[in-house]
């Protein structure tokens, strides 16, 4: 069903000077996670993607930035089909993940979206205790084969999202009982208990204050140790602080993919260093 290919890296994933910050691609060979290929997306008549086509190693933080509308969470959902539940759209191109066609008839989105994890702008804990929340997951897919099984899981999820300690005398208490930025990381204690590969974050810090935004950004960083990680943020010192490459959109468009620190001091594009020195966006 699936072909295995051995997808190319594009040459804007050469090695940045700066090697510590640059880990996530210890060979040019890096391989890739994901690659986007030709990717044009439509809200019924009205396109929003125009021809994306960039590859994402595996084990790396990118920043998705850009102007509101240009197409950074439209471009997020076609990652894991999020889009699918949108009725009237329609998606050209190719998505793979592991060198699979996730566009592919044959695909298990169920598997995929298990594979493929999300956070959102706005935490949605479920009303349910702060365990359940955590355990959601675990439950539907049958996971864990016994309780203990089931605790540890929860257990190693929440401390994995640096939740651990405020919630561990807490855990059969309501998650709405969380405070904003406890309810967020609550929410991605609940992507990390299935073990996604990726995970999508869409604005995950946007709600919160500077204290639980440099809480958030530090588990992002920790994150990418295990995971491969796409966020989208409006915060040009979050984007610079957290990702190791940055993708530019505009209308639709991807304008420029490239190391952050390039992104941030020589971009390639002349539009990209007016949007990101505040010239408009
Ligand atoms: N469900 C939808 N139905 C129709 N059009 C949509 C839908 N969601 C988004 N769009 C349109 O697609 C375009 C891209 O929207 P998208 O939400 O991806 O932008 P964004 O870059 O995430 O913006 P923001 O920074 O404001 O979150 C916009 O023109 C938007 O109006
Ligand atoms: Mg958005």
């Amino acid at each position: 069903m699936m072909s295995a290919t051995t997808p190319k890296i594009p040459s804007q994933f050469t090695l940045p000077q700066d090697q510590s910050k640059a880990s996530f691609v210890s060979t040019p060979a890096a391989p890739a996670k994901i690659t986007v290929s030709d990717l044009d997306f439509y809200y019924g008549r009205s396109q929003a993607l125009f021809q994306i086509t960039l590859s994402i190693p595996e084990r790396i933080v990118m920043a998705l930035i850009g102007p509101s509308g240009c197409g950074k969470s439209t471009f997020l959902r076609t990652l894991n089909r999020m889009n699918d539940v949108i009725p009237a759209t329609r998606v050209e191109g190719q998505v793979t993940i592991d060198g699979n066609d996730i566009y592919d008839p044959g695909t298990d989105v169920v598997d995929l979206r298990r594979r493929v994890g999300m956070v959102f702008q706005k935490s949605n804990p479920f009303p349910k205790s702060i365990f359940d929340n955590v355990a959601y997951g675990l439950r539907i897919n049958r996971v864990t084969k016994s309780k203990t099984e089931l605790a540890d899981r929860v257990e190693q999820a929440l401390k994995d999202a640096a939740l651990w300690s405020e919630a561990k005398d807490r855990l059969h208490q309501s998650a709405l009982g969380l405070s904003g930025g406890q309810q967020q990381r609550l929410c991605i204690a609940r992507a990390l208990a299935i073990r996604p590969e990726v995970i999508l974050m869409d604005e995950p810090a946007s709600a919160l204050d500077p204290i639980a935004t440099s809480k958030i950004e530090e588990l992002i960083v920790d994150l990418k140790q295990q995971y491969t990680i796409v966020i989208v943020t409006h915060n040009m010192q979050q984007a610079a602080r957290v990702s190791d490459t940055t993708a530019f959109f505009l209308l639709g468009k991807l304008i420029e993919v490239n190391p952050t620190e390039k992104i941030f001091t020589a971009p390639d594009q002349k539009v990209t260093e007016d949007y990101i020195t505040g010239r408009f966006g």
